[in-house]
């Protein structure tokens, strides 16, 4: 009887110190820091320091960036409109939501986006990703679903369950988190093996017609440093200068834009007209161009620049200014580019784009 008891009692602390350990593992909360590739000619990647980076953390954000489970009839993902093999764009003029309209305008290209923490959308409606992350899934046009049903739907899934534990330490998961967590991911989707990239590592020649157009690119002739600067690599956007208005549109007054832009978000008419300044980088993949992709191919961007910009009370000023110059001296308008001069400098825009980085 003793004997029994005794048995029985080591049994049950075996089992129990078994248990203990079991659950223990599971609760043993070990994140991996991520390591941010060093990249020669590349500043270091700007980091969020209330979204520290984890391998944990990203993994979750890349499952959640490509499941459908964030839309409402769960039909379409970020992904859908992100398309890797257009550098995260959409070749669709207009993206599709989930109840089959179009969006109000071209889905950008997610690429180097740690370069450019403080303002995104066409608009400069948000300024960090996490926050950003949570407005499409919302957007009638796109996802279409209130944020508790998501979590509702996350914290009824098991896998979910166990990837936030490992991601963030949690058991309840929130909104918050999950945009953390997709924009952890955001943050690792980094090109840097473009040929211009090489060239500037020192790996690589460019020919002859891309250096030309590089020097067009950045010297008054072409003007386009000014706003896409080759002082950030990372994206080509100005430092100092996130929006402009570049002359798309002819209007007589900034209430005439059809999209206002900047100026729609900050409600201050003269930023109508202003959109983001885009970053060229893998331009080769993300055809069709512009907020509301009005040109099909680099060819008509070239041209279009190349024609001079339409005038309105918000064009941006080096732009009036140059062009007012030009008018005065050689009677053009635009940058009265030869068609050689053209080609070389679309040869120098597409050694910006990196094959490696959309497959
Ligand atoms: C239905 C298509 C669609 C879906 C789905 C979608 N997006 Fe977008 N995304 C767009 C469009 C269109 C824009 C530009 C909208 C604007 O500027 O008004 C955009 C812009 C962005 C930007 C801004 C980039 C920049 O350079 O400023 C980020 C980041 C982004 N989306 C991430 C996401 C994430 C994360 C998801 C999933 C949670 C997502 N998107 C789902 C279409 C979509
Ligand atoms: C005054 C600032 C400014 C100058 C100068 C400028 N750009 Fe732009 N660029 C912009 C803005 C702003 C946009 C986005 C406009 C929009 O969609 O409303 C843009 C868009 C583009 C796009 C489309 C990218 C995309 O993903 O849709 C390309 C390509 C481009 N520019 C190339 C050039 C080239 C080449 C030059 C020189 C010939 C140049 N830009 C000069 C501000 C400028």
């Amino acid at each position: 009887m003793m004997r029994k008891f005794f048995i029985s009692c080591i049994g049950g602390l075996l089992f129990c110190s078994l248990l203990f350990h079991a659950c223990n593992k599971v609760e043993t909360y070990t994140p991996t820091p991520y390591i941010a590739p060093n990249i020669q000619n590349f500043r270091p990647l700007p980091i969020d320091a209330n979204n520290p980076m984890t391998v944990e953390g990203i993994a979750l954000g890349k499952k959640l960036f490509f499941d459908p489970i964030l839309s409402r009839d769960s039909s379409i993902s970020c992904a859908s409109c992100h398309k890797q093999e257009h550098s995260f764009s959409d070749d669709r003029i207009r993206s599709i939501g989930v109840d089959g309209l179009p969006g109000a305008r071209h889905a950008m290209p997610l690429v180097n986006l740690a370069w450019q923490k403080d303002r995104f959308f066409w608009d400069g409606r948000t300024s960090s990703l996490p926050e950003q992350a949570l407005k499409p899934i919302e957007d009638p046009l796109e996802m279409h679903i209130a944020l508790p049903e998501v979590v509702r739907r996350l914290q009824n899934n098991s896998e979910y369950v166990d990837l936030f534990w490992k991601a963030f330490s949690v058991k309840v998961i929130t909104k918050e988190l999950m945009a953390k967590a997709i924009a952890q991911f955001e943050n690792t989707l980094i090109s840097y093996n473009s040929k211009f990239d090489k060239y500037a590592r020192g790996e690589v020649a460019l020919t002859d017609a891309e250096l030309r157009g590089f020097d067009i690119f950045k010297t008054e002739k072409g003007d386009c440093f000014h706003c896409h600067s080759t002082s950030a690599p990372e994206v080509f956007i100005s430092p100092d200068r996130t929006f402009a208005n570049n002359g798309l549109d002819s209007v007589s007054s900034a209430l005439d834009f059809i999209d206002f832009g900047l100026g729609k978000f900050t409600g201050n008419m003269a930023d109508n007209g202003r959109f983001k300044i885009p970053t060229l980088r893998n331009l080769a993949f993300t055809a069709p161009y512009m907020h509301d992709a009005r040109f099909a191919t680099l060819d008509e961007v070239i041209d279009f620049y190349n024609d001079g910009p339409k005038g309105s009370p918000t064009l941006e000023p080096i732009m009036r200014e140059k062009a007012n110059k030009r008018l005065e001296t050689q009677f053009h308008w635009g940058l009265n580019l030869s068609t050689t001069e053209k080609a070389d400098l679309k040869a120098f825009l597409l050694t910006l784009s990196d094959s490696s980085f959309i497959q």
